[in-house]
């Protein structure tokens, strides 16, 4: 007689197919004993699940979306949560969802972080775009809860996690709690948050059931801070020439002995220290003149030049004063001035976020630096409202940081920037500025390897002369044949401003042979123009190739872009 279908049974799935296994290799005699065992440790007083069985069996879709892995850590953290209270987690990446698979999930956690001005990570435009869409579809019997990564410092606070969370609703679906907002310290806040989220998801338990009680920090792991080390700064030339308006920086740091690695595409972080002038001015803007302790916090854990209007209101909450201080263009020490009220350490820290590391590209491959990562670091200085005024840590670099000097870095993996897997895949890099510092890495690579693939840089800086960052090195690498082809764009060469965009579009029928070819197009660099600008540029050239018109080129592109041949790194 056929064994009995355990399937109608109330175990889960993934419980039977063991035991199923077991059960139909057994020898009659086997089975026996089994029962006996089975009916044995039931009244022993068994140990329960670890979770109730009602939970077990709760579908969970987890969607994140993200651009340099903050938001897939903790979409990673909070699957490894919910498994273990018991929910069956799908972790979903934004980059290859629609909307309409979310009709069919009752129970969804999204964790979405926001870039360029309010914009959704770029491997999640389409998804974002056909959600905002008239024809998105209706949710209703979905529950949900979104979790918003994002930075204070930018207006555009959280965007994308709030619009998201807005348009879940008006499509119909059940918010369980408000809009979770993380600044850059997010660890905390986003575990307690997944933690409430989790116990609001899970199905009641069932009369008479045993509560389960999971030791939610065990259930939880934070999402892991990045291994730092201290390395040394073992090399620092500035690039351009005396005479030029930009400077920017390329330094060596030996890893030796830190037991980081990294990958050509990777960045490092570097940990923030603030410029000692800039403490003291702090220090004595709240009447702690020689406040030795307070100086010392505020040097390396404490964001003491961005202003959001949320500090502005408790500062005016505080103090009384201020109420109402316009933040654009200015930084913390406006506001303390401008207040005037002395703070003791506690308010003042209370006001401040802390100091968080800043990025830059590796712009080497590991096998060619012997042992460091080379850093292409621009120095930002600017001045508003009559103060000048320094970026924390490309000044700090650049100012008072000697060889020899110690710095605190941990590597951030960017998997989504990596040379094509197939070493005879063309490439097209795109890195005008700092932009271009992956690319020496990814040439180093390819010569470390000796790939076959074709490659094609567009570079651009301002004065050939001047500012040609690593010239000998392409020179080199065209005459070697390492590298195929290197476009230029030197915008103040010529009365007519050229940049790398034009050239683009200047070689258009070329480049559209090589993205027909398959090349892998990256683009690397500043954010705010230079990818719009390259991005209009290419739907031109790919429009053109085509014969077709910009929905066409949009739609090749996006395509592109979901088969990793479209690859951004911009900031
Ligand atoms: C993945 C990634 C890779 C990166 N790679 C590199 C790289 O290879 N090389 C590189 O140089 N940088 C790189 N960056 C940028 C880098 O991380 C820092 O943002 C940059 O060096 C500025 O940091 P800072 O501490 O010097 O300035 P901050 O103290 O952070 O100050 C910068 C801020 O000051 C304000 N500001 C700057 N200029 C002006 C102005 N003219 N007017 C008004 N306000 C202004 C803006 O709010 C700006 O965000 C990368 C960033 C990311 C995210
Ligand atoms: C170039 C750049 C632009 C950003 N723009 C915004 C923004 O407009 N609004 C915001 O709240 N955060 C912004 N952020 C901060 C990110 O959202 C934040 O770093 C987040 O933790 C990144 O998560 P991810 O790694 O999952 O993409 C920006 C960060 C960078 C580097």
């Amino acid at each position: 007689m056929a064994p009995p279908a355990l399937a109608a049974q109330p175990i889960a799935p993934e419980q039977l197919a063991p035991l199923e296994t077991v059960l139909r290799s057994a020898t009659p005699e086997q089975l026996t004993w089994l029962a006996g065992y089975v009916a044995g440790f039931r009244a022993a007083g068994a140990p329960r699940p670890a979770a109730p069985a009602q939970a077990a069996r709760a579908k969970l879709t987890i969607l994140y979306a993200t651009e340099s892995g903050n938001a897939e850590t903790l979409a990673n953290a909070a699957r490894k949560a919910a498994q273990r209270l018991g929910f069956a987690p799908r972790l979903l990446d934004m980059a290859d969802a629609t909307p309409a698979m979310l009709t069919e999930a009752e129970r969804l956690l999204v964790i979405a972080s926001t870039w360029g001005e309010g914009d959704p990570p770029q491997r999640a435009e389409a998804f974002y775009a056909a959600l905002l869409a008239e024809t998105a579809p209706r949710l209703a019997g979905l529950r949900f809860a979104v979790l918003a990564l994002g930075d204070r410092a930018y207006v555009n606070f959280c965007e994308t996690g709030r619009r998201i969370d807005a348009r879940l609703a008006e499509l119909g679906a059940e918010r369980l709690r408000p809009v979770g907002e993380c600044d850059l310290d997010y660890a905390a806040p986003a575990r307690a948050w997944t933690e409430a989220v989790l116990d609001a998801l899970a199905p009641p338990a069932e009369p008479g059931a045993d509560v389960i009680r999971v030791d939610f920090a065990r259930a939880a792991p934070a999402a892991d801070a990045p291994a730092s080390a201290t390395a040394i700064l073992t090399e620092k030339v500035r690039l351009n020439s005396s005479r030029s308006s930009a400077e920017t920086w390329h330094l060596e740091v030996s890893l030796d002995g830190t037991g980081l690695s990294y990958e050509p595409g990777d960045a490092i972080g570097i940990a923030a220290r603030n410029d000692p002038a800039l403490v003291a001015e702090v220090v004595a803007a709240t009447g702690r003149e020689g406040d030795a302790a307070l100086a010392e916090a505020l040097t390396d854990r404490y964001d003491i030049t961005t202003l959001t209007p949320p500090m502005v209101a408790a500062y005016a909450a505080l103090t009384g004063r201020a109420e109402g201080f316009a933040v654009a263009g200015r930084q913390v020490i406006d506001l303390l001035a401008e207040g005037g009220v002395p703070l003791s350490t506690e308010q003042l820290t209370g006001l401040l976020r802390p100091l968080p590391p800043r990025l830059y590209s590796a712009a080497s491959a590991p096998e060619a630096a012997d042992a460091a990562v080379h850093l292409l670091v621009s120095a930002v200085r600017w001045e508003s409202h009559g103060r000048r005024r320094s970026g924390v840590v490309s000044v700090d670099l650049a100012d008072r940081r000697a060889v020899g000097a110690p710095l605190s870095v941990h590597v951030k993996p960017n998997p989504h920037f990596r040379l094509p897997a197939e070493p005879d895949r063309p490439i097209v890099m795109i890195g005008p500025g700092t932009g271009v510092a992956p690319f020496r890495g990814f040439m180093q690579r390819r010569e470390a390897t000796g790939a076959s693939g074709r490659s094609w840089l567009f570079f651009g800086a301002r004065q050939f002369t001047h500012d040609f960052l690593y010239q000998l090195e392409w020179q080199d690498w065209l005459r070697a044949g390492v590298l195929s082809r290197l476009d230029l764009a030197f915008s103040r060469d010529q009365p007519e401003k050229i940049y790398v965009q034009d050239r683009i579009r200047a070689a258009g029928p070329e480049l559209w042979r090589w993205l027909a070819d398959g090349a892998a197009v990256y683009v690397c660099g500043d954010a705010k123009a230079m990818a719009r600008d390259v991005h209009a540029a290419l739907l031109d050239v790919i429009a053109a190739g085509l014969g077709k018109d910009a929905d066409a080129a949009a739609e090749w592109l996006r395509a592109a872009q979901r088969d990793g041949r479209y690859k951004r790194d911009v900031y």
